[in-house]
């Protein structure tokens, strides 16, 4: 038997054995003795009687060991011209000082933090910080707008909320804080404090009762250890879309996470603990989470943080200058990343300058990889390039090549094989397990393995009712796919309404809902429509009341800015398309998939229960008639 189908069938048949085997690796403060028990709920957790502290295991334990003068972090920002080098023993020195910031202003385990800060490494600090102190961390992304802000704001309570005076995009210096001030206002909640990192390429003002100097503070501030806690409890909230309007807050516990990323920096990566680890992603997304910050960390490898875009910071070689520069031995990004790169530079020409044989492989997650990008990034780097799929949900992959396990042959369009931990099933709507090469929801039968989420913040129900209770014994992932005769496994794209635009996932109800409460519109759908860059792009129909009588265009551009006032520009929302009716089922239900096949020039079947087939011929008339336009 090979090696990765041994692991397999051990992390099935032994899970508890197998999951303390790995537990091992790490430096519990009390070592588990029980592998996974249900809760009361009947909700696997792990490594209940664990007492860690994931701050700990990042820093202090590598400064423990020996390897203080390593470096922790490399910050790489061309928008700022900045490179910065942090050893382990002078990441943990600013870390407790933060911590130790954070608890003069009162935080404690267990109390909320909510961080909205660009790539700068105070923001990886202020993460660590709070896992020190046990305190809870929300991370939001700098693209969501102030109403994104509000909503996490409201829901997670944070004591504090931590921010900069700004974040950099190409040639554009965005102010946080003014989004953060529009955010708290919005609020129903408000916290206590708003802890500012004034950035001298655009500083600003100062809230003399609630605001806080970064750096005051942390001229004040007396070092603070790590606090012990339970496996069990949380390390942070991470918000993602689902399919209403409201994000869901994914819980991740501690010692689970703890245990699964170490195991993944291996299994997944195998990635050398004295190499260099780089997710070009951002640390509000949960790829920012687990590879930028925590798995390396715990791994004691270096991590890189990059404050750029794959293009014009300055040109499309970016990438590869830094992996040559820094001698970097995993990259992992989006595809659409690559598909920006190729785009910009389609021979390679920019790779050319840079030495590249520090580089192991290239990992994608975040969307589908398509063969077209595989077989671009392939040819042009010569390297090994792996797709794996995961979701904020799981913390880590559910399926991919396990190079740390055994390399299995590569299939294009597949992300391989489930990780040891997950049983990957593809189930039809009936719940029951479909043979090969059909189509279905991909689900995990449950246990899920350490690391995944266990509940949604302040709302079990809704993670029962979102993932458990469709298919009884299984968590579904909202993904649709198939798996070949030799358990590839293809994920095809979301089952629901969730889009994803340049990795970003995104709720069409949301913009739905938006587009809604515009007075003139009486109806409208979204759908996520194919791009050549980003993946998928939404497209708005809307369908005017009956009294009004406006500008296409007008409206068009009210629609645009309202959908990027309230969630954001990441939202990426360009087309709003007035059309003179939905198709719909005889029960009244829009019919998005075909909507999204005609607006895709696809082929649309009429389904069965549509309420009048001549709905879509019309549709897709004039959907054609406005392209041409
Ligand atoms: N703060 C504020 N605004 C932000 C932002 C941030 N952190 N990130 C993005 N934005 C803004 C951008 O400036 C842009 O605004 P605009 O509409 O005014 O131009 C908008 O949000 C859309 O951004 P993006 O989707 O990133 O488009 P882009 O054209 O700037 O860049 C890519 C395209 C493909 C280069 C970029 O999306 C990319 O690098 N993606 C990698 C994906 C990734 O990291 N995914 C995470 C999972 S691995
Ligand atoms: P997020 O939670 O933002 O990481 O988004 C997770 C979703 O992105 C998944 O449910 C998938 O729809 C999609 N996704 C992520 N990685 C992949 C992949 N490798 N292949 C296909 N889809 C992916």
């Amino acid at each position: 038997m090979f090696s990765y189908e041994r692991e397999f069938i051990r992390a099935q048949t032994d899970s508890d054995g197998f999951w303390l085997d790995q537990a091992k690796q790490l430096d519990w403060f009390h070592a588990p003795t029980v592998a996974m028990q249900p809760d009361r709920l009947g909700i696997e957790r792990w490594f209940s009687d664990g007492v860690m502290n994931t701050c700990w295991l990042a820093l202090d334990y590598h400064c423990e060991q020996g390897r203080g003068e390593r470096t922790a972090l490399i910050y790489d920002s061309p928008l700022t011209a900045t490179k910065q080098r942090f050893t382990y023993l002078q990441l943990r020195d600013q870390v407790a000082l933060v911590a130790g910031m954070l608890a003069s202003l009162g935080v404690k385990k267990g109390d909320r933090v909510v961080i909205y800060m660009p790539m700068v490494p105070e923001a990886v600090m202020a993460m660590l910080a709070c896992a020190r102190l046990g305190a809870i961390h929300s991370v939001v992304f700098g693209g969501f707008a102030p109403n994104e802000l509000a909503i996490r704001i409201e829901d997670a309570k944070p004591k504090v909320v931590l921010t900069a005076s700004c974040g950099l995009e190409v040639n554009k210096v965005i102010g946080y804080k003014p989004l953060v001030d529009r955010a708290i206002l919005e609020s129903r909640y408000k916290p206590a404090k708003v802890v500012v990192l004034q950035r001298k390429e655009k500083p600003c003002d100062i809230h003399p009762q609630r605001d806080i100097d970064w750096h005051q503070a942390i001229a004040k501030a007396l070092p603070h250890a790590c606090v012990p806690v339970l496996a069990t409890d949380p390390l942070y909230i991470l918000y993602t879309s689902g399919t209403t309007g409201k994000p869901k807050g994914v819980v991740r516990d501690n010692g689970g996470h703890a245990v699964a990323l170490k195991y993944s920096m291996t299994a997944v990566y195998n990635q050398p603990q004295d190499g260099v680890f780089w997710a070009a992603s951002d640390v509000g997304w949960v790829v920012g989470h687990s590879y930028i910050v925590y798995g390396p960390l715990i791994h004691g490898c270096t991590t890189l943080l990059y404050e750029g875009k794959p293009v014009k910071t300055p040109d499309p070689g970016a990438f590869w200058r830094v992996c040559a520069e820094h001698q970097v031995t995993i990259l992992f990004s989006a595809p659409t990343a690559f598909r920006a790169i190729k785009k910009e530079d389609p021979q390679g020409h920019y790779i050319q300058p840079y030495d590249l044989s520090a580089l192991n492989s290239i990992f994608m997650a975040g969307e589908r990889l398509d063969p077209a990008t595989y077989e671009w990034v392939s040819s042009m780097t010569n390297k090994r390039v792996v797709d794996h799929w995961w979701q904020t949900e799981t913390g880590w992959a559910i399926a991919s090549n396990p190079l740390g396990i055994e390399e299995l042959p590569v299939k294009p369009g597949s992300a391989t094989q489930p990780m040891p931990g997950f049983n990957v099933e593809i189930l039809n709507e009936q719940g029951v397990a479909v043979t090969s090469h059909v189509q279905g929801y991909v689900a995990l039968k449950r246990p899920l393995p350490p690391g995944c989420l266990p509940t949604i913040w302040g709302n079990h129900e809704r993670f029962e009712a979102g993932y458990l209770q469709q298919f009884p014994g299984y968590y579904v992932s909202g993904d649709g796919g198939y798996r070949d005769e030799q358990g590839y496994l293809f994920i095809m794209g979301r089952m629901d309404d969730v889009i994803n635009v340049a990795g970003h996932r995104l709720s069409t109800g949301e913009m739905e809902a938006i587009l809604g409460e515009h007075n003139a519109v009486a109806e409208c759908a979204v759908v996520g429509v194919h791009d050549e860059l980003k993946g998928q792009l939404p497209l708005g129909l809307v369908v005017l009341k009956d009294s009004m009588a406006l500008d296409d265009a007008q409206l068009e551009q009210e629609l645009i800015s309202r959908v990027r006032d309230t969630i954001g520009p990441l939202a990426c929302f360009k087309r709003a398309i007035v059309v003179k009716r939905l198709p719909k089922t005889r029960s009244g239900k829009i019919l998005r998939r075909s909507i999204r096949q005609i607006a895709d020039g696809e082929e649309y079947a009429i389904p069965s229960t549509i309420d009048d087939p001549t709905s879509l011929d019309e549709l897709a008339m004039q959907l054609t008639h406005t392209q041409s336009k």
